[in-house]
């Protein structure tokens, strides 16, 4: 399902080695349009008032379900199938219309949880429900503040989705809150600040380490006041105030570098490859793996190439592992399962700390990694949020990993299978529509055979 065409996600053979002769990964890439920052533009469409125009936006799954869903809440979209260029007409803060039916939000958490915050600052009573894998995600995290702002949810025992989000605004008013999340987390910080838009004063929030800010951003470009600083111990804090209305502004969204990661993961560990990826959204926190990668030996080059856009070059390299802590868990969030692959087929201990938010994405992550690698012949050791991967020249493959839903977990395997000595099967594969749609055929065109 997606918004302007439907990219077919073959040829998923492509990465099969045992079908094909020797190959290097040789050109320019392009991915598709960053995900948080999609997703968001099309809820700040609804919320705004006047037309959005939205250029760049990712088709991709989960965007088509956060579209659809804005939609069933009120806003009007124009597709320019042709331009790919999206203009919505928003219906204002606080005043959705009520779906008759639940709402499908697919595999999409950030699309889920940003609406429910949204929708908890309204005067609407709505619905969500999600595939398999979000119904296991925790709501918990947004449900219990977004409760002391005034808004009331139905749910099932251990506050999964499906869940009814009634507005604030039903019967009362949004209540500014002071919170304190215990991780860090831009989606509930997101959520937060979304229903904080109709309080009446100041909502604040604190989370332990900065995570991604494109919601505080992109509503600063709409006139909200809303500001954020950073303590000497990593602390962020945002202040939102409430508002009457968001100025309405047109968003141009750059590539995704999470997508961009699995590109240039794939040209890093495969023999003879050099890949440049254009213009991909400068963001230094979402930019951190590469640097990682470039301190792991990673033949990088990031250029900058306006504002808010960089070409990235990826050259195949012999990576040395490293040692992470936990203060980069935040930034490499994403990142993890492409990065545990780049450290599988490198030399040395890969030491990650602090991993524990990984069990809570779109599969259990850290489990999805560590036993993912230990099936494919890589050594991995785990001590409770930690992980250690022992890389090794020659990963053996020639198993079977079930992506349980998770478009990067898919990728991430897929990769690996370029590197293994045999073809390693990936069962979920239709996982990848939900971000990068193209990556099988983008991974087509730049394969040249070499032998
Ligand atoms: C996202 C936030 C991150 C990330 C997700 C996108 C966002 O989740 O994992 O893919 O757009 O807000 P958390 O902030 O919950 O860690």
């Amino acid at each position: 399902m997606y918004i302007f065409k439907k990219t077919p996600l073959g040829p998923i053979n492509t990465l099969n080695k045992s079908k094909l002769k020797k190959f290097s990964l040789l050109g320019n890439a392009e991915v598709p349009g960053d995900k948080s920052i999609s997703q968001r533009a099309l809820i700040i469409g609804l919320a705004s008032i006047g037309q959005t125009v939205i250029k760049g936006i990712l088709d991709s799954n989960d965007v088509y379900y956060t579209l659809k869903a804005v939609e069933a809440l009120g806003a009007k979209v124009d597709i320019d199938k042709n331009k790919k260029i999206l203009t919505i007409k928003g219906v204002g803060l606080g005043n959705f219309k009520s779906p008759k039916k639940p709402i499908y939000m697919g595999n999409s958490g950030t699309g889920t949880r940003l609406l429910i915050g949204i929708v908890a600052g309204s005067n609407a009573i709505v619905t969500f429900y999600g595939d398999e894998s979000l119904s296991n995600r925790p709501m918990d995290r947004i449900i219990n503040p977004l409760k002391k702002m005034g808004a009331n949810f139905i749910y099932s025992e251990g506050k999964k989705l499906p869940i009814t989000v009634i507005g604030a605004r039903k019967k009362g008013i949004t209540m500014p809150i002071k919170y304190k999340s215990p991780v860090a987390s831009a989606q509930i910080k997101s959520a937060l600040i979304l229903a904080g838009l109709t309080a009446r004063g100041a909502t604040r929030i604190e989370e332990p380490f900065k995570s991604r800010n494109y919601t505080e951003v992109m509503l600063k470009k709409c006139g909200v006041d809303i500001n954020s600083k950073i303590s000497k111990k990593y602390i962020n804090t945002i202040t939102v105030n409430g508002t009457s209305y968001l100025k309405n502004c047109n968003f141009n969204i750059p590539s995704d570098p999470s997508s961009a990661l699995f590109i240039a993961v794939a040209s890093l560990i495969t023999k003879g490859s050099k890949v440049k990826v254009k213009n991909i959204l400068y963001d230094t926190m979402r930019l951190k793996v590469f640097r990682i990668l470039t301190k792991m030996g990673g033949i990088i080059k990031i250029n900058k190439t306006s504002v808010d856009t960089c070409e990235i070059i990826a050259e195949h390299s012999i990576l040395k592992n490293i040692n992470l802590n936990q203060n980069d868990t935040t930034p490499l969030i994403d990142e993890f399962p492409a990065l545990s692959i780049a450290a599988a087929c490198g030399k040395g201990k890969m030491i990650m700390k602090g991993l524990g938010e990984l069990r809570y994405k779109e599969s259990d992550r850290f489990k999805s990694i560590s036993e993912g690698l230990r099936n494919a012949g890589v050594q991995v050791n785990t001590f409770n949020d930690d992980m250690e991967i022992i890389g090794t020249r020659k990963v053996l493959g020639g198993n079977i990993i079930d992506a349980q839903n998770d478009h990067r977990i898919a990728m991430s395997f897929n990769l690996l299978s370029l590197f293994s000595e045999k073809p390693i099967k990936v069962i979920g594969n239709e996982s990848i529509t939900t971000s990068f749609p193209s990556f099988f055929s983008t991974l087509k065109s730049l394969k040249k055979c070499i032998g």
